[in-house]
């Protein structure tokens, strides 16, 4: 059976959204952490140990994220993690931030496979008690380059491997390059799971039908428009109106509590409301009045009038496509 995940997004897919969503639409299979950067100091920080924090994660499967460049740093995160109950720990390999890729981690890692192979066999030197799985993209900027990191990972005992088809160059842009992860699907000795543009029920299917046997179909973007996308999957019922209200303020009411503060839990559901407003019917004023919104007041009576003017669409307009 393949898994369905939930992409890890910073400031997205964070503790708060992980239990609205599940007690909501009911929970995913997987939850994967937004990345958390250890440092020399062998320490998570009050910040980070409030998302790995077992009890914000109870009952649901929860895979935490590193993003590092330097083995030492990355073994002693893994073993905290493990000491903390974690099952598997994931390597991020794929985020095309400027100062991210500037380190050499991320996508940054990609451009440079001898120093990528030295970090991977200083991991797997350790003999550790928690598995290790690598998301990564297909390259810096241009698609032969996967050849070549694709022998590399087939060198390491990884748990699984998610592959995001497309290059450090592409950003968010495009379509995903599909053909090459068609291509390599079948040589790795791991399991091995797709991310990438998925954000209908037709368009998860057809992505099993070309490549069954997935391992883990994983969804970002997609979920947080549609966040009933895995329960109609599933064969169950779409969001209702009522489901998708009671979601949106349950994230504004969780995010007010975290922050301690509704002022800054505004800021924070803009983000929600970039992905959740294609699920809705468009009303160009109303969007415009939500993102403008400063005031607590400004915002609910934003919410409140978009729930009351608008519909909610079978599919999610994919209003977050950019062409190459
Ligand atoms: C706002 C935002 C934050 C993200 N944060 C992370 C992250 O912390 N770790 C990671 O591996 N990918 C991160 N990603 C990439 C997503 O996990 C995913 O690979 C990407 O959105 C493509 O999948 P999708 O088309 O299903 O959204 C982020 C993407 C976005 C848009």
């Amino acid at each position: 059976m393949t898994l369905l995940s939930v992409a890890p997004m910073e400031g997205l897919t964070t503790s708060v959204f992980r239990q609205v969503h599940a007690k909501t639409f009911g929970p995913a299979d997987l939850y994967y952490l937004p990345f958390i950067t250890p440092t020399t100091e062998p320490k998570f920080t009050d910040r980070q140990l409030r998302e790995v924090d077992p009890s914000k994660n109870t009952g649901l499967n929860v895979i935490p994220q590193l993003l590092s460049n330097r083995a030492a740093d990355f073994n002693w995160a893994a073993e905290a993690l493990f000491a903390l109950g974690y099952k598997e720990v994931n390597l991020n390999l794929g985020c095309p931030a400027g100062t991210v890729v500037a380190k050499h981690k991320g996508s940054g890692f990609l451009r440079v496979l001898d120093q990528l192979k030295i970090f991977l066999d200083g991991v797997f030197a350790v003999n550790h008690r928690i598995d290790i799985s690598i998301k990564t993209r297909i390259g810096w900027a241009n698609e032969e380059e996967f050849e070549d990191i694709a022998n590399l990972y087939k060198q390491y005992p990884l748990a699984n491997l998610i592959i995001h088809p497309r290059l450090k160059t592409d950003q968010y842009k495009g379509h995903p390059r599909s053909s090459v992860f068609d291509k390599f699907l079948n040589t790795f000795p791991f399991p091995v799971g797709y991310n990438g543009d998925l954000y209908t029920v037709e368009d998860m299917n057809r992505r099993l039908q070309v490549s069954p046997g997935l391992h883990s179909i994983m969804i970002g973007r997609g979920l947080i428009a549609d966040p009933a996308l895995f329960r109609k999957f599933k064969g169950g019922r779409p969001a209702s109106k009522q489901e998708l209200i009671d979601f949106s303020q349950n994230l504004y009411d969780g995010y007010a509590i975290a922050f301690e503060s509704r002022k800054n839990a505004v800021m924070r559901m803009k983000e929600y409301w970039f992905f959740q407003l294609c699920l809705l019917t468009e009303d160009t004023k109303l969007s415009k009045k939500l993102f403008k919104s400063k005031t607590i007041e400004d915002y609910e009576s934003s919410v409140k009038e978009i729930f009351e003017f608008c519909d909610v669409l079978e599919h999610p307009r994919f209003g977050w496509f950019k062409p190459l």
